[in-house]
């Protein structure tokens, strides 16, 4: 399962061997703790524990990362909050101002779970019975949702940050069909991935198209997107940056939004819309699970590497020796 930090216990695991740290394993792989007496370091979930508390809230709210990216002078996707009504105590949500945004963004919106990932529950509507259906639905098993106006994403780039400095950075290229003028949408996809991941495919595509635009066939040349979401749990592929000017611009935003956040290690999400590059979200939580099928030996470097920092330990390369944490 996807959600579950399968790759990142593994990585914890051989960092601790290799180092000769203790590890407990708890709660089927959920709760991990490290070391013992004085050195003992938690990490739960996809929280490795190197961030401050009220960090790691913020990041993990949509709206509150937005709107202090703003104040700080961070270009980034502005998010408003909308509170569920079993929060309010209010009978129903405020639709009022919801609808609002809909006249003044006639283009449409996006609404989200505001504390979500993964692209669950991201839904783009552009009348106000799709709004009203978005939020109902977010609203019937979470607290909150963020509404954002929907862009015209013309790329997405991803920078894991370990203290301002980039660990991992990559391009979330969308999956695409390409038409023959013979096959439909559904087939196209199909004949892209091995037979053991088409019922994934399927199920992922049945989401995202109605049946009569999947068995539409795609003339000659003619290419469309599998997914206008560019989460990799949803078929994007990662291409690495290793160097050059868009990692560097992507870099030094990200830099600025983890500062404004004042937050040690996290994912930063930038987009480019509007000619700008802006910050579409900060995750506290790194979830590599799905780049770890792309780039294995990565997610473990970036593990290990956010590891050293809890445990004060000089970068690979050096000449420190394991930390002093007794077995
Ligand atoms: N305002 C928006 N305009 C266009 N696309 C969006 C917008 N917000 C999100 N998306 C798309 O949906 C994806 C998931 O949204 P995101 O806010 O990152 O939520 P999550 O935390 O669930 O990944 C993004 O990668 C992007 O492709
Ligand atoms: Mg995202």
């Amino acid at each position: 399962m996807i959600n579950h930090p399968h790759r990142q216990r593994a990585a914890v695991t051989r960092y601790c061997k290799e180092r000769r740290i203790a590890l407990d394993v708890r709660e089927d792989g959920w709760l991990l703790v490290l070391g013992n007496g004085r050195e003992r370091h938690l990490i739960f979930g996809y929280d490795l524990g190197l961030n401050s508390a009220v960090a790691h809230r913020i990041a993990c709210d949509k709206a509150a990362t937005s709107a202090l990216l703003a104040a700080s002078g961070v270009p980034a996707v502005p998010h408003a909050l909308f509170l569920a009504p079993t929060v309010t105590g209010v009978s129903a949500p405020a639709w009022t101002t919801m609808l609002e945004l809909i006249e003044t963004h006639p283009t449409g919106l996006v609404v989200k779970p505001n504390e979500g990932t993964s692209g669950r529950a991201v839904t783009r509507v552009r009348t106000s019975a799709e709004l009203k259906d978005a939020l109902t639905q977010i609203f019937e098993t979470g607290a909150s949702a963020a509404i954002a106006p929907l862009l015209e994403i013309a790329d997405e780039v991803r920078v894991i940050m370990l203290d301002g400095a980039p660990l991992i950075v990559y391009r979330k290229l969308r999956p695409v069909v390409t038409g023959d003028g013979l096959h439909s949408l559904r087939d196209l996809a199909l004949q892209a991935v091995p037979v053991e991941q088409q019922s994934r495919l399927l199920r992922r595509l049945a989401v995202e198209f109605d049946a009569s635009t999947l068995q539409a066939i795609i003339p000659q040349g003619e290419q469309r997107l599998l997914s206008w979401r560019h989460n990799l749990e949803f078929g994007a592929q990662p291409v690495l940056l290793t160097e050059g000017p868009l990692r560097e611009t992507c870099t030094a935003l990200a830099r600025d939004a983890a500062r404004a956040v004042d937050i040690r290690y996290a994912s930063v999400d930038v987009v480019m819309a509007d000619g700008q590059w802006q910050v579409l979200e900060i995750n506290s939580g790194v979830k590599m699970e799905a780049l770890g099928e792309y780039a294995p030996e990565l997610v473990e470097e970036a593990t290990f590497a956010a590891l050293d920092a809890i445990f004060g330990c000089r970068p690979s390369g050096s000449t420190a020796g394991p930390p002093d944490i007794p077995q």
